[in-house]
């Protein structure tokens, strides 16, 4: 498809703030990715590859190029006894590969249901959920190097996950544009209900031997009483990481804060909950203008109608500022800023 040109982004990002962008070039195809790249980009200017844009923050016009993704197609590479590595091209809906899968009976992403986005995005930030990340269930991708003009294969090692982080994050922003993700799943799968809510719902949805589809259920329902859908109200999930602290620094916050919550990880730090942190600080449901704090999950900042980028931005730079004067302890933005 032709570029088009001074392109309204608000249907395009799920904060849904207004911007615009200069030159919007759809991929929709995989065939034709190279060849629409090379002949209308010549690098002169700056070029941002959206998925779902659920995961951003536009704080002014973007002046360079946004490439839209829309390929489509998911199917089985190949399978053992145990396992089924599944493709997924990189414009596919996240949620429509877990639903893929669950039709399937194949087990691995169960824990990741609803979460917004396209397949795509998921291995940039290893979007994660009740106690999986998309990293334990990732096997390959394959990605267009767009400094050098050719397709290159990612394992999992050389991508370099992390908490809602990777090298795509990092060293090899904007570098690549990645067209496809082999995901390997269970044949016979074992359920993760580690996370004290999803055994809580599973109970009340009086399951007692939960497969993958009454946790899906189960997380489906969790998600949806506690994270506002962007169709009615716009977000994009977590705004911040969960901090994590060390240990020593969290014993002298307990003296303080005898109910601060905190998950020990292996290397002896902690991580904090920032949404405790934010309703501690007194934002939850907080409204400045147009922007808001959720009244549910205080992680999730949220466009009450009119907000600019400019203005959700501030309210976050208010709550890192309150979190930092109280507890002396730095957030950082999960959600990407442009
Ligand atoms: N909490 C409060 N007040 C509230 C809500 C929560 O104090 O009003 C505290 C509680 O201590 C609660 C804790 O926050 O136990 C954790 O809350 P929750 O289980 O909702 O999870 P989260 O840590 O806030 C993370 C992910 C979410 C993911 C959930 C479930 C990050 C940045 N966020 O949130 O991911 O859905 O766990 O696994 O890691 C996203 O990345 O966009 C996202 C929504």
């Amino acid at each position: 498809m032709k570029p088009r040109e001074n392109v309204p982004l608000k249907e395009l990002n799920t904060f849904g703030v207004d911007a615009r962008a200069r030159y919007l070039l759809d991929i929709d195809t995989c065939e034709n990715l190279a060849g629409c790249l090379e002949g209308y980009y010549s690098g002169n200017l700056p070029l941002l590859i959206l998925g779902g844009g659920s995961n951003i923050l536009f704080t002014g016009d973007y002046h360079g190029w946004i490439v839209l993704v829309n390929t489509k197609g998911i199917g089985i590479l190949k399978e053992d006894s145990s396992h089924v590595w599944v493709r997924a091209e990189a414009g596919e809906v996240w949620d429509d590969l877990v639903e893929y899968a669950l039709a399937r009976g194949y087990g691995g992403l169960e824990n990741l249901i609803c979460i917004p986005g396209k397949v795509g995005a998921s291995p940039i930030q290893n979007i994660g959920a009740y106690g999986v990340e998309m990293k334990d269930r990732f096997h390959s991708l394959q990605a267009y190097d767009i400094h050098e003009k050719k397709t290159r294969t990612f394992l999992k090692e050389d991508c370099r996950f992390g908490y809602r982080d990777s090298i795509f994050k990092r060293e090899l922003q904007g570098r690549f544009l990645i067209t496809s993700v082999v995901f390997k799943l269970d044949k016979h799968p074992r359920v993760h209900t580690s996370y004290g809510i999803v055994a809580e719902q599973l109970r009340e949805n009086k399951v007692s031997d939960p497969g993958i589809r009454d946790v899906a259920e189960a997380i489906a329902a969790i998600r949806s009483r506690k994270l506002p859908d962007p169709d009615d109200l716009g977000n994009a999930g977590s705004f911040f990481k969960n901090p994590v602290i060390s240990g020593g620094v969290y014993a002298r916050l307990k003296l303080q804060y005898p109910d601060i919550p905190g998950y020990r990880l292996p290397a002896g730090d902690v991580k904090i909950p920032a949404a405790w942190l934010i309703d501690r600080c007194g934002f939850k449901g907080f409204r400045k203008g147009e922007a808001g704090v959720h009244e549910f999950q205080p992680l999730v900042l949220v466009n009450h109608g009119k907000a600019t980028g400019r203005d959700i931005l501030a309210l976050g730079d208010s709550i890192r500022s309150a979190v930092w004067e109280r507890f002396g302890i730095r957030l950082d933005r999960e959600v990407w800023v442009v």
